[in-house]
């Protein structure tokens, strides 16, 4: 062989090498994952309570996990509560939040979240719950696509957590099958990249710290994410651009911006604390509206945050640096 077959013969094996080691590393060992926790729910009804609040009114897991009924204002999710969507595809209009997708890469059938053993997670241990909530790990140890908001539950405490899953585990079981997801190319393999495991234990900070305490409240009521443009294409918003606004959902055949919530003459900056309570409360019940009048955000939802809370995200929101944002403009 002439040196420069050898040498050819050398890279290839190389290249195999390589692409080889890459597989095994990205199906072998990602997403990265530790075994579900050993995580007890003990269920009082104060607990499940607390857990109702919080799903209803703060998290809106069933936002996503129900369908929604768009020809009402902020799009009610629709009974049967938590029993998933209908798949979405390349063909599926976007509503709401789309990353500039086109349409989505693959297929998406967010799942029954309802106690059935079956077709919901009724079989499935709390800690294996919680996992997938806070680590973005599903039972199978599969990565989650991260429409589901794991990357923002990370920081739901242990002891929400416990409340959420005890209020899940409550609720009637309903039988609604939802088929795998498939993932085009790349999506498939970059989402690998994404979980990371908890360290350790996870606590909320003190209600009396109304400020810390505001802004743990507007991360898991996911205002951060609606509220932050990103980067096309990435999950994480942009640090400095973080609940400044700006963010295109598609309405029928409009495109709306999430407002600049930050202290700008552009965003909250002329609002009163007054203003931002009764801009929560104003709508309690859905009304029928057109598609183009409707909003993405779930007003009448978070109308049902209590004061103590909405006083702490206001309060949150007042010590972020003020920063400009035109609405109008799309900002990602
Ligand atoms: C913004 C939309 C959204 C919200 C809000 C949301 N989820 Fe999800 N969730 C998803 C999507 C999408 C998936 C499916 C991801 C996949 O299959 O890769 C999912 C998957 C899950 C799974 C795994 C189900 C399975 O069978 O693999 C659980 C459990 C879950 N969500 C619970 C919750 C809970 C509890 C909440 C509220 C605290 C919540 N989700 C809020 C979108 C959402
Ligand atoms: C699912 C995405 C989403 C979430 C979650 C969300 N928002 Fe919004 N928000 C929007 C969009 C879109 C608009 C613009 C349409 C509208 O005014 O309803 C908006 C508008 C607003 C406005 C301006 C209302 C007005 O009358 O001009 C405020 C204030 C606001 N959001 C605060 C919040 C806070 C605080 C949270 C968290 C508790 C939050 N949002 C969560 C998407 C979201």
């Amino acid at each position: 062989m002439s040196s420069l077959l050898k040498i050819l013969a050398a890279l290839a094996a190389l290249v195999v090498v390589v692409a080889a080691g890459a597989l095994i590393y990205i199906y072998g060992f990602l997403p990265r994952q530790r075994p579900a926790p050993d995580f007890q729910v003990v269920s009082t009804p104060e607990v499940v309570a607390r857990g109702e609040y919080l799903v209803k009114h703060v998290l809106l897991c069933n936002d996503c996990h129900s369908e929604r009924d768009w020809t009402l204002y902020s799009g009610p999710a629709k009974p049967p509560l938590g029993a998933g969507r209908p798949c979405m595809d390349r063909d599926t209009k976007p509503v709401g939040i789309n990353f500039g997708m086109p349409g989505f890469p693959g297929r998406l059938c967010i799942r029954n979240i309802t106690p059935d053993v079956e077709t919901g997670i009724g079989a499935w241990t709390d800690g294996e719950i919680a996992r997938a909530i806070r680590e973005g790990v599903s039972r199978n140890g599969e990565a989650l696509f991260p429409i589901m908001p794991w990357f923002m539950y990370t920081i739901l405490s242990d002891e929400d957590t416990a409340a959420v899953i005890a209020y899940m585990r409550a609720q009637p079981p309903v039988e609604s099958f939802r088929p795998d997801r498939t993932l085009d190319f790349p999506l498939n393999i970059v989402f690998r990249f994404y979980p990371r495991p908890l360290g350790g234990p996870v606590t909320a900070p003190p209600r009396s710290d109304t400020v810390a305490y505001g802004k743990y409240l507007s991360k898991i009521a996911r205002c951060e994410f609606c509220h932050t443009a990103r980067v096309r294409g990435q999950v994480e918003p942009q640090a400095e651009r973080l609940f400044s606004g700006g963010v295109p959902f598609t309405m029928g055949t409009r495109t709306q911006y999430s407002m600049n919530l930050t202290p700008h003459e552009t965003g909250l900056g002329a609002w009163t604390r007054e203003m931002f309570f009764e801009r929560f409360r104003r709508h309690t019940e859905p009304f029928p509206v057109t598609e183009e009048e409707n909003s993405e955000m779930d007003w009448v939802a978070f109308s049902g945050m209590s004061d103590e809370d909405l006083g702490a995200i206001w309060d949150f929101l007042q010590t972020l640096p003020p920063r400009e944002t035109k609405l109008l403009e799309r900002a990602d």
